[in-house]
C-alpha cells in the first residue's frame, strides 16, 4: 500500500482550479491503486499559524511556553504526515508571483533542523529520501513560456525548498492563463488533467 499525503494551499473553494486538479489526481491515483491512503492537509481552509515572536522557539529553538510547545507539536504532526508519505502532491496557486503564504507557512513548519535537513562540514544534506512529488499550479498568467517566464518564483522556489530537505523527484503541472477567459480556464484544466492521467498510475510505485 502507499501512502498519498495531499496538500491543499488555494484560499478559495468551489472554484478552485488547484482543487479540481488535485482532485482529479486523487482519482486517478485512486483507480490506479485502490488501496492507496490518502491523508489531507487543507491549507487553503486551516492554515497552519505564521511564525510569531509567541511560537518561534517551537520550530527554531527550544520550546517552553504553551504556544512555543504546541508549535512544536504542529511541526512533529506536519513532518510525520511528510515521512509518512511515498508521495506528495501540492497543489499551489500562483499568489502574487510566488506560493500563498498558508504554503510559506507550512514551509516554516516542516523545514527543521535535525528532523528534515541537516548542516555538515560538506554543507546542508536533505533528510527526506525516497520521495515523489507532484506539484499543481494554477496561475492567472502565462509563465512556463515567454517573458513571464521571468516572474516565476513559484516554481524555481518549490524546487529549491524541497530539494532542501531531501526531494528532488519533483514534476510540476502548470494551469495557465486562468485569468485569460473561460475558454483558456476550460483549456488548461482539460491539458493539466491530461498531464495528470499519465502520472497518477506510478504514484503507487516509491521513488528511487
Ligand atoms: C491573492 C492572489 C494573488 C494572485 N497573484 C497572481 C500572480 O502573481 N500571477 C498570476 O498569474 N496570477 C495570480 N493570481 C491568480 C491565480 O493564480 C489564479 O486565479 C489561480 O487560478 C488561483 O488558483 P486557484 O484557482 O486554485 O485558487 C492571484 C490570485 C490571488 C487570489
Amino acid at each position: 500500500m502507499s501512502n498519498l499525503l495531499v496538500i491543499n494551499s488555494s484560499a478559495n473553494t468551489g472554484a478552485s482550479v488547484s482543487r479540481i486538479l488535485i482532485e482529479e489526481t486523487v482519482d486517478q491515483a485512486l483507480k490506479a491503486a485502490p488501496n492507496t491512503k490518502v491523508v489531507r492537509r487543507d491549507l487553503g481552509s486551516d492554515p497552519v499559524p505564521h511564525l510569531t515572536t509567541a511560537n518561534l522557539a517551537g520550530v527554531r529553538g527550544t520550546p517552553a511556553t504553551e504556544e512555543e510547545l504546541a508549535a512544536r507539536a504542529l511541526s512533529d504532526e506536519l513532518i510525520g504526515e511528510l515521512r509518512a508519505a511515498d508521495t506528495i502532491v501540492i497543489a499551489a496557486p500562483m499568489y502574487n508571483f510566488s506560493v500563498p503564504t498558508s504554503l510559506r507557512a507550512w514551509f516554516d513548519f516542516v523545514l527543521r533542523a535535525g528532523e528534515t535537513f541537516r548542516y555538515s562540514e560538506a554543507g546542508p544534506e536533505g533528510l527526506l529520501k525516497g520521495k515523489k512529488v507532484i506539484v499543481l499550479t494554477s496561475r492567472g498568467g502565462l509563465y512556463s513560456e515567454g517573458p513571464g517566464a521571468a516572474a516565476d518564483f513559484q516554481e524555481p522556489y518549490l524546487r529549491h525548498l524541497l530539494g532542501f530537505i531531501g526531494i528532488t523527484d519533483v514534476t510540476f503541472v502548470h494551469a495557465e492563463k486562468i485569468g485569460y477567459g473561460p475558454e483558456a480556464r476550460e483549456a488548461a484544466i482539460a491539458g493539466a488533467k491530461g498531464e495528470i492521467a499519465k502520472l497518477a498510475p506510478s504514484f503507487s510505485t516509491v521513488a528511487a
